[in-house]
Parts: structure tokens; sequence; C-alpha cells
């Protein structure tokens, strides 16, 4: 039994040794170690030794079982150092071969049309303005003609924060702020985040607007749609048809929104890109602008929409995602 034992080991040891790969070690292990190895069918057959020969065989069984974890182990580091090795070497051949090109970043579509967007407003006189992502109460709501228990307020999808805080729900706080600081004539616009709690194929709570503000004396709806329709043109061209549906904000008087048809995988649809109107008088009066000297116009356009139609893509969240096969079409 002891020389069985003693042939076991010497003829595991050298396969053990030979084994050039992770998965043949394991196998190799389970073979050696396992339920039906050889050495468990010898110490399955202990209880019919002889009381002498029992423990000897017991322990120079166990003694061997260390022996080959052991080996076992040392064969492992050794296939993972060589592997690291045959890496290193590889990887230090050739320092003069030419790469395959390096990847070198480009803007994120989302700012590829930002910038389109603020770049055609800009020429028409618009300057760009900047308000917080956390808001209070009284710039989201209040002073645009949105009271607490307005219906309006519970269409918003509001983020609240502590202490009357919100994640703003649109830019529009951003008109309330520069009619706060400037003083008419106000032509501006402001592109940036704004926050719902809503998601999916066509909503993120994240997403992207750009407000418009004209304040002057006798600005008119005329002028509003002269000027959405020119701005359209110029992003879209000629080819595509624009409808101006009329509708409703509390902060607009009389209000529309804007849709455009678009096609994709083979369906046309229409696709509201904008809200817009006359400024309503009571968020004048908000700001301490007067009504009877002064008008406005106001409008706000979802940017992810705007690309969505601009390059044809049919969810939202592709944009966040970061999947590179996406970005790399920009
Ligand atoms: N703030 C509106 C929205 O988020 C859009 C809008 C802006 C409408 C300005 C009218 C005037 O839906």
């Amino acid at each position: 039994m002891i020389d069985k034992l003693k042939n076991l080991k010497i003829t595991s040891i050298s396969d053990i040794k030979k084994v050039r790969s992770i998965n043949e070690l394991d196998q190799l292990k389970s073979d050696i170690l396992g339920k039906k190895s050889q050495l468990n069918a010898i110490l399955k057959e202990l209880p019919t030794l002889s009381p002498e020969q029992r423990p000897i065989v017991g322990k120079n069984a166990n003694l061997i079982k260390i022996e080959l974890e052991e080996a076992i182990k040392q064969q492992h580091a050794k296939i993972i150092k060589s592997i690291r090795n045959a890496q290193i070497s590889n990887y230090n051949k050739d320092h003069t071969i030419p790469t395959t090109g390096i990847d070198s970043g480009h803007y994120h579509p989302i700012t590829i049309v930002t910038r389109k967007i603020c770049s055609i407003l800009t020429k028409c006189g618009f300057s760009i303005k900047q308000g917080p992502n956390i808001e209070n109460d009284f710039y989201n709501f209040e002073a645009l003609n949105i009271p607490d228990n307005h219906p309006a307020k519970d269409m918003h999808d509001t983020f609240y924060l502590k202490n009357n805080y919100v994640l703003r729900t649109h830019t529009s706080p951003v008109q309330i702020r520069t009619m706060l600081q400037q003083t008419p004539p106000i032509k501006m616009i402001a592109p940036g985040k704004v926050y719902r709690c809503d998601a999916d194929a066509s909503h993120s709570p994240v997403f992207h607007q750009i407000e418009g503000l004209y304040v002057d004396k006798q600005v008119t709806f005329a002028d509003l749609k002269g000027t959405l329709e020119y701005f359209l043109r110029e992003l879209f061209g000629h080819d595509k048809n624009i409808r101006f549906r009329s509708s409703y904000f509390p902060f607009t008087e009389p209000s529309v929104e804007v849709d455009v048809e678009y096609t994709i995988n083979g369906k046309t649809r229409w696709l509201e890109i904008m809200g817009a109107g006359m400024v309503q008088h009571n968020v004048f009066r908000h700001v301490d602008i007067d009504p009877t000297q002064f008008s406005g116009y106001a409008f706000g356009c979802g940017v992810e929409r705007i690309a969505m139609i601009l390059y044809e893509i049919d969810n939202i969240r592709l944009f966040y995602e970061n999947d590179q096969r996406f970005l790399k079409q920009f």
C-alpha cells in the first residue's frame, strides 16, 4: 500500500510539472485529489486494513495529499508568471511599429447641437446667460406665474430638495434672474441642464434646454414667429415641415408649441421641440417691469429633441450611455 502511495506521488508530481495552462491544471487537480482520484480510493480502503497498518498508511496518504497540493500551488504560480513574462516580452518587442491610430476626443452630440443653436441665435442679437441648476421656488415657479397649488406645478415632475429648493425643471428661471438684473431692452438666451423625474424612450431625468427672452418696447407675436421661423430654417434647412400649435404656459400668453415633422425608421411623425409665447404680465410685475411700457416674447427648446431630429435618433438614452460606437458617429 505504501509503495502504491509512493508511486502515485511520483507520477502525480511529474504530471503536475508538465502542465502549462491554468485550465489543464484545474482538471489535473480534480483528477489527482478529487472524489474519483486514486488517492481518495486508497483513503476509502483504510477501514479494511489491519489496526497496525491503518495509522501508517493514513498518515502517509495525508502527507502525500499535502505535498501534492503544494506542488499544484507552485505550478499555478509558475504558469501565471510565464503568462505575464510572455505578455511583457511581446509588449517590448518593437517600439518602432506605427500605432493603429490614436482616438482623439471630440464634442458630444448635445454640445454640438447646443453650440449650433447658440451660434444662430447670437447672430440674431441674443446674448448668452447662465443660471444655477439648484433654484428656489420663487425663480422656478412663483415669479413665472406658477403659484402653489397651480396644476402646472404638478405637471413639472419636480425633484424637490430641502428648504424650498428644487432642481430647476426648466431654464425659464434664467429669464427672471436676467430681468431682475437688467433693464429692457433685454435679448438673452440661456442654455443648460434641467431636471424632471421622468424617464422613457423620449424622456430623461436630466436633459438640456435653451431659453430665449426678448423684452423691449412694442415686441409683438409677429416678431416671435418671424424669429423662430428664421431660427428653425437655419437649423433644419428648408425641407422640414414646421407647425405652431396653440398651447398654454402660465408665464406666456398667448402660448404656442412648435412641432417639427421628421421621419425615422420609415415612420413620419411630429415631434414637439419648444414652447413659446408672449411674456405674461404677472411675470413682468414680479420683476418690476411695467407691462404698459414693455412687451416681450420667450421660448424654450429641448436640445435632445432637436438632436434626435437632426441625427434621426429614436431613443434619447443613447445620448447618456457613452457608448463609443454611438458617439464616434458625430
Ligand atoms: N419652460 C417651458 C418648458 O419647459 C418652455 C417655455 C419657455 C415655454 C418659454 C414658453 C416660454 O416646457
